[in-house]
């Protein structure tokens, strides 16, 4: 018997429930799954006005940030946990070149498997733990299951067969890498691509018959309910996940057909010392775009009351045309869905001048809509700490386009004339498909004069579609520009290359490459919305903007500025919460609002000006004065009462709803900030001089020794204040951990001087000290309480 899980469903974008695209051609129907437990276990501790409760004490200065925070961990451990826990420190952990904080990203493994949700993150500076998140499941281990990984070597009947095995695959490896550094040095890719191609087969070969088979046949003999192979539970989750109904009869009319059709392999680095987790990889899956990943991990479940138990776990990753999964079902039959979430939401080189900067005809950085302002020539002015390179090159080696082609060059960089970059890839995609490298794209010659007519006339419905089309150059120009200035603004924050971001190549300076935004515009998958799909650092992000049939002519979502920053701010969000390869995050419910909610402020604070004024969202594109959420951003409590409690009523179980709570309270706490520090007309700090110091200018205040740069105004500072709070607050955070968050960032970035104005703002949207919830489920709801009052320490003014 199938017992298949149902969740609520919701578009996650920029809109929640605008008409999909209607009327011209057919329409895809987006559907997000995103639901999982949340712990009571879980807390999130950051000082000064919460007590850090362990006996840790401060280490010296100097102290190495990872010793600290490995001691500090085993400190925990040993308070709470069986023998049969471990830990690893994950890689993408890093120091923070703007604040000097380590931040440190901690897995629980348990049994040699990932608990998935059990993790800690540790922010440490100067030797002292400056707050730390702890999800670590805290009850007995199960036993009865085999405390190995997939990792770890295991006998084998034939071990013979598999040794030769394995010295074959090494001698190919080395191969390998020797082909690696002549594509590196000559360009050259075939030689790679062929021993690719037969250390692949080996790999495959000894996988799936010296380890894998081997490992399933122990664990099966121990526990005789799991099943082992994860094709029935991952098609049983497509059957969930697939938004079309066809598929859906199909599957069940046909399972055992589909099922023996699913192929599965091991991949994975097992030749050289590394710590990247082997995957089955499992092909042939029914409305899966590329093959799923999966593997065995522990999930944490709620039982009775407040107890929780582990569930052995199939992880899937899923690619599909609209969503990228990342889903937790369980291993033992019946296969139920325990946790989705879905990523996609609403100087080695001598680096060279680049000849020629491009030009722009667009709606300049700041101007949000052509409601706001007209267009007019913009310079290709890249931020030299940002792009390097300018937003027009990129290795040979890091670009898609080139992937498997011999190139006939030993230039490193490759030099364009289009919408194509180290940090964004830019085109049309009227077919609403997932290819995007032979799209098309403006060429604006060696010129790089990218100066299009955008004058669309009015027309019937019936030719609103093409009219809209005719101004694709315009359009995919504008896009690039507002991505790539986005790249830049958010780099200087801190969303740098250990931090995440999304670039093909990181100049050797940490984080993962090959993930530039793949930005879509005129996206044939829907209207009126955007999306943007957030995989782990390393993986490229994708943007889809939509067409707006809210008028005639349409409106094109490209040109709203505010529309385009909301989606890129998913994808800071997302790599910058909890770590850049930890994509769950920020997956439903408060956290999942919140996610929402920063890339509304951010927008609005962006369009901003000296001359204060309330902004609504969407407002161009969606043909409403009022926006497309409940209200505008306002100072005035009548114009926007949203309060904490305001997350009771009912309309505000989705994500956007509750994003324009969080939201609304970010933007009367940046006002309060505006008015003790005033304003800056330009986000952008200055350029870093010659020998790569970076001028305080009228942005910062005073250099202050090896302190961290501290923006001078209001709205600036808020930005910075915001972003480094991301950093600092757990996994899947709510508002009280996301707000601790901020005063922290506060305290560490200004020595806590904007204590009482944080509060004021926060308590003045009832977030305030005592501010407090109950009743809150895995799916949303609970009881919650404002508080109105400031701690006592502000309470003099
Ligand atoms: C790309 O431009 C840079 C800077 O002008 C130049 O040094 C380099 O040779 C160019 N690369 C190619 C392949 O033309
Ligand atoms: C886009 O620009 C190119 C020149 O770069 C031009 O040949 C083409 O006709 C333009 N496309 C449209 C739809 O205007
Ligand atoms: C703000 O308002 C003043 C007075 O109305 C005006 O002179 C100024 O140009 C405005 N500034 C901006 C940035 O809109
Ligand atoms: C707030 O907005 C309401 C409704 O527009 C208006 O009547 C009131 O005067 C405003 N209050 C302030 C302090 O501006």
């Amino acid at each position: 018997m199938r017992c298949l899980f149902t969740a609520s469903l919701a578009v996650a974008g920029i809109a929640g429930t605008l008409a999909h695209r209607v009327g011209d051609g057919p329409v895809r129907h987006r559907k997000s799954l995103g639901f999982g437990p949340v712990h009571k276990h879980a807390y999130y501790r950051s000082s000064p006005y919460q007590v850090v409760t362990t006996s840790f004490t401060r280490r010296s200065e100097d102290s190495d940030p990872f010793e600290v925070a490995r001691l500090f961990i085993e400190d925990i451990l040993a308070n709470q946990l069986s023998d049969s826990s471990s830990y690893k420190i994950r890689k993408d952990s890093y120091t923070d070149k703007t604040t000097g904080i380590t931040h440190v990203y901690v897995r629980q493994i348990i049994n040699g498997l990932e608990v998935s949700d059990g993790d800690m993150n540790i922010n440490i500076k100067d030797g002292l733990v400056l707050s730390y998140g702890n999800s670590f499941f805290t009850g007995p281990a199960p036993s009865g299951f085999v405390p190995q990984s997939l990792d770890e070597d295991i006998r084998h009947p034939h071990q013979e067969f598999c040794n030769g095995l394995t010295d074959e695959i090494e001698l190919h490896y080395n191969s390998f890498a020797e082909a690696q550094n002549e594509q590196v040095v000559m360009g050259d890719a075939a030689p790679l691509a062929k021993v690719d191609r037969a250390l692949r087969h080996l790999t495959h070969v000894h996988h799936s018959n010296c380890r894998f088979r081997q490992l399933a046949t122990e664990m099966a003999g121990l526990t005789q309910e799991t099943d082992l192979d994860p094709r029935s539970a991952l098609l049983q989750f497509m059957v969930t996940a697939t938004p079309h109904d066809h598929v859906v009869n199909d599957v069940l009319a046909n399972f055992e057909h589909y099922l023996s059709k699913m192929v599965q392999y091991m991949q994975g680095n097992h030749f050289a010392p590394t710590d990247e987790p082997s995957y089955l990889m499992v092909d042939n899956v029914p409305d899966a775009v590329a093959p799923v990943k999966a593997k065995l991990a522990y999930y944490q479940v709620p039982g009775k009351g407040d107890s929780v138990h582990l569930s052995l776990v199939w992880k899937f990753e899923v690619e599909m045309q609209d969503n990228w999964y990342e889903a937790a079902v369980s291993a033992m039959a019946p296969h139920r869905i325990v946790s989705v979430v879905d990523w996609a939401s609403d100087a080695p080189v001598p680096i060279p001048e680049p000849e020629t900067t491009a030009t722009y005809n667009v709606f300049a950085f700041g101007v949000n809509d052509p409601e706001e302002g007209k267009r007019s020539i913009q310079k290709e002015n890249f931020d030299a700490l940002a792009s390097p390179v300018g937003w027009h090159s990129l290795p040979y080696a890091n670009d898609p386009s080139f992937r498997g082609v011999k190139v006939a060059t030993k230039e490193f960089y490759r030099n364009t004339t289009t919408t194509w970059g180290n940090n964004v890839f830019a085109q049309e995609n009227w077919e609403g498909q997932n290819a995007y490298i032979t799209n098309y794209r403006p060429d604006a010659g060696s010129g790089k004069a990218f100066d299009y007519v955008y004058k669309p006339k009015e027309t019937d419905k019936s030719d609103a579609l093409e009219e809209a089309q005719k101004h694709i150059n315009a359009t995919v120009a504008q896009l690039f520009y507002t991505s790539n200035m986005m790249h830049d603004l958010y780099y200087r924050y801190g969303f740098d290359e250990v931090a995440g971001n999304f670039q093909q190549y990181n100049f050797g300076r940490g984080g993962e490459g090959n993930d530039a935004v793949i930005a879509n515009a005129q996206d044939g998958s829907g209207y009126n919305n955007a999306n943007f799909m957030t995989p782990p650092d390393g993986q490229n992000g994708r943007m889809r903007m939509y067409l707006w049939n809210t008028a005639l002519p349409y409106r094109d979502g490209d040109f709203e500025a505010g529309i385009v920053i909301h989606e890129l701010s998913h994808g800071l969000s997302t790599r910058i919460t909890g770590g850049p390869l930890n994509s769950g995050c920020l997956p439903f419910g408060e956290s999942g609002g919140m996610g929402e909610g920063w890339g509304d402020f951010l927008a609005t604070t962006i369009r901003s000006t000296a001359n204060y004024s309330d902004y609504a969202m969407g407002s161009w594109a969606a043909n409403r004065p009022q926006g497309i959420r409940n209200y505008p951003y306002s100072l005035n409590d009548t114009i926007n009462p949203s309060t904490y409690k305001t997350l009771d009523k009912p309309g505000y179980f989705g994500v956007h709803a509750i994003g324009e709570v969080w939201a609304e309270m970010l933007w009367v706490v940046s006002q309060g900030l505006i008015q003790k520090h005033g304003f800056t007309d330009t986000l952008f700090p200055p350029q870093p001089l010659a020998d790569g110091t970076i001028p305080t200018g009228d942005f910062y205040r005073p250099a202050a020794g090896k302190k961290p740069l501290v923006p001078k105004h209001g709205n600036s500072l808020s930005v910075q204040l915001v972003i480094n709070a991301m950093k600092l607050q757990p996994c899947r955070p709510g508002f009280f951990e996301a707000r601790d968050a901020i005063i922290l960032a506060d305290q560490q970035l200004t020595g806590g001087e904007n204590f009482c104005t944080l509060w004021k703002g926060f308590s003045s949207k009832g977030l305030g000290p005592d501010a407090d919830v109950i009743l809150r489920t895995p799916w949303g709801g609970g009881v919650r309480t404002d508080d109105f009052e400031v701690p006592l320490a502000c309470d003099t003014a």
